[in-house]
């Protein structure tokens, strides 16, 4: 790989940045100064240093994110884009939300460049399972076991799903899909409506509960190795 696309991977530059940093004298392959962006490097093993600092190649990024109400999980250059909450830098390495959730709904959210990755987790023949705490109208048992049971929606039937109640309008609902507002038509079908969404585990992922509203980290390499298992 060319040393200008390594830095730029890395996220820490622009190709023509990277290109600036390298004739600067500011890179290092090796221990070895090398001015000429366009040399050859090989990934798997070499060492680049920037400013005398190593630096990892990771080829792919995996982000969590708690997204607050009031955004949309777009990368379009919308302003309310949950994109505008990372750094310009993830951007620039074609991260997007590996899924949707509807602007007023909050929780984790995954942002990756791993498409191929997004792409299974996503797929509806992985029943990936999402989990959201819900807040809603008083709902009984007869209408939660319809929402178990599935439920049939104009455009689709919902598959069976687990829905826990912690009283009549506070609980936790485990679902298999991710149609277009999907949870909200189901309650909706019931009699009963959503006041309140928030995902809080994905594809065995459980939202980082110490993240503020708005506020990201990378995955921990556990929590990476759990989504990767999930997309097999
Ligand atoms: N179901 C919904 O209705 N909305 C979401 O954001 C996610 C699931």
């Amino acid at each position: 790989m060319r040393l200008d696309k390594y830095l730029a991977d890395s996220g820490l530059f622009t190709r023509s940045e990277a290109g600036r940093a390298v004739r600067g004298g500011r890179v290092s392959v090796n221990s070895a100064v090398i001015r000429d962006p366009s040399v050859k490097i090989d990934e798997g093993t070499a060492v680049v240093s920037v400013d005398g600092q190593p630096i990892g190649y990771t080829k792919f990024r995996y982000i969590m994110l708690n997204k607050p109400t009031n955004t949309v999980s777009t990368t379009e250059d919308d302003p309310k884009s949950v994109m505008k909450l990372l750094p310009p830098e993830y951007s620039r390495m074609d991260m997007f939300p590996c899924g949707r959730l509807d602007i007023d709904t909050l929780g984790l959210l995954i942002i990756t460049n791993d498409g191929q990755t997004a792409h299974k987790l996503l797929s509806p023949k992985r029943h990936c399972k999402k989990t959201y705490r819900f807040e809603c109208l008083p709902l009984d048992e007869k209408m939660r076991s319809m929402l178990e049971g599935g439920i049939e929606l104009s455009d689709f039937t919902s598959k069976p799903c687990s829905v826990k109640l912690s009283d009549a309008t506070h609980g936790e609902i485990t679902v298999t899909e991710g149609k277009y507002h999907q949870i909200k038509r189901m309650f909706h079908a019931v009699g009963s409506e959503i006041t309140y969404l928030e995902r809080i585990r994905f594809a065995g992922i459980d939202l980082d509960e110490s993240l503020d509203r708005g506020d990201w980290r990378e995955l921990t390499e556990a929590e990476l190795k759990t989504l990767l298992e999930n997309a097999k």
